[in-house]
C-alpha cells in the first residue's frame, strides 16, 4: 500500500512532534502493510519561500533517517501546499511534487471559492506541469456550489480523501458511494500523530474491500502505484 498524504516528518508542522513519534507512526504503518509513504508537511507559500521549506524539510528528514534503524516504510518527500491567490505564479512549485511522481498535493480553502480561486486552480491543473491532487476534498467541497466535484473531475483534477472519511460513521456511506462512482482517486492517512490522528489507512482499505470487493481496492492500489516512476514501481513490487 502507498500512503500519499502524511505528516510523519518530525518538528515541521502540526504533525509529528519528535523523531520518536515519527518512528512510532512509521512502525504502525509498517504493521498495516504500507510500503511507501509520502511525507507531505504543510507548506504555506504566502509565508515562506520554497527554498526555505525544502531546507527545513531536508533537515527533518535527515534527523529521522539517522535514527531509523528498522525496516520501515520508505519515505518519499512531498508537501501539502496551501492554496493562496497567486500560488500558480510561485517559483519552484514543481519541486514540491511527491518524489518519484508528478503529483502536487494542494490544500484548498474550506470556505466558498471565488471564481478567481476556481479558475486559478483549474488552470494550474491544466498547465501540464504536474498532476494536481485536491487534498482531503471532503473538507472543502461542502461549502462549494452543487456539482463542484464533477467540475473538478472534468478539469483534470485528482481527488484525495482521508481514511477518516471512510471510517467515521456520519460520512462513510457518502464516501463509499463517491468511490463507487470513481470520484475519488487516492486515499491518504493524513496522519499527524499516534493519538486522534493516527495512521489508519489499512482500516479504510479493509472497509472498502468489504463494501465494494477486493477488486476495487486492488484497482485503487494500482492507480497509486502507477503514479510512480519505473524505478519506484520496481522497488514496490520487489517488496510486496
Ligand atoms: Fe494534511
Amino acid at each position: 500500500m502507498i500512503d500519499i498524504h502524511s505528516h510523519i516528518l518530525p518538528e515541521l508542522d502540526d504533525g509529528s512532534s519528535s523523531v520518536s513519534e515519527s518512528l512510532l507512526m512509521l512502525g504502525e504503518m509498517r504493521r498495516q502493510g504500507i510500503k511507501i509513504v509520502a511525507a507531505t508537511p504543510h507548506f504555506e507559500g504566502h509565508r515562506e519561500t520554497v527554498n526555505s521549506f525544502l531546507e527545513r524539510r531536508a533537515k527533518s528528514f535527515e534527523a529521522l533517517s539517522e535514527a531509523n534503524t528498522e525496516e520501515l516504510p520508505q519515505i518519499r518527500l512531498g508537501a501539502e501546499v496551501l492554496y493562496f491567490e497567486g500560488v500558480s505564479r510561485m517559483e519552484g512549485l514543481k519541486s514540491l511534487c511527491i518524489e518519484g511522481t508528478d503529483l502536487l498535493l494542494l490544500e484548498m480553502p474550506v470556505t466558498k471559492w471565488s471564481s478567481y480561486i476556481l479558475s486559478e486552480t483549474v488552470n494550474l491543473a491544466r498547465s501540464g506541469e504536474f498532476r494536481l491532487v485536491i487534498a482531503h476534498f471532503e473538507r472543502c467541497i461542502p461549502a462549494q456550489k452543487r456539482g463542484m466535484l464533477d467540475y473538478l473531475l472534468e478539469n483534470d483534477l485528482l481527488i484525495q480523501a482521508n481514511a477518516s472519511y471512510f471510517l467515521e460513521r456520519r460520512t462513510k456511506r457518502r464516501a463509499i458511494s463517491l468511490l463507487k462512482k470513481n470520484k475519488i482517486h487516492f486515499l491518504g492517512s493524513d496522519c499527524h500523530n499516534m493519538k486522534e490522528r493516527a495512521p489508519r489507512l489499512y482500516a479504510a482499505y479493509n472497509l472498502i474491500g468489504k463494501k465494494l470487493g477486493e477488486h476495487f481496492t486492488d484497482e485503487m492500489r494500482s492507480f497509486a502505484y502507477d503514479m510512480f516512476s519505473a524505478e519506484e514501481r520496481q522497488y514496490i513490487s520487489q517488496n510486496q
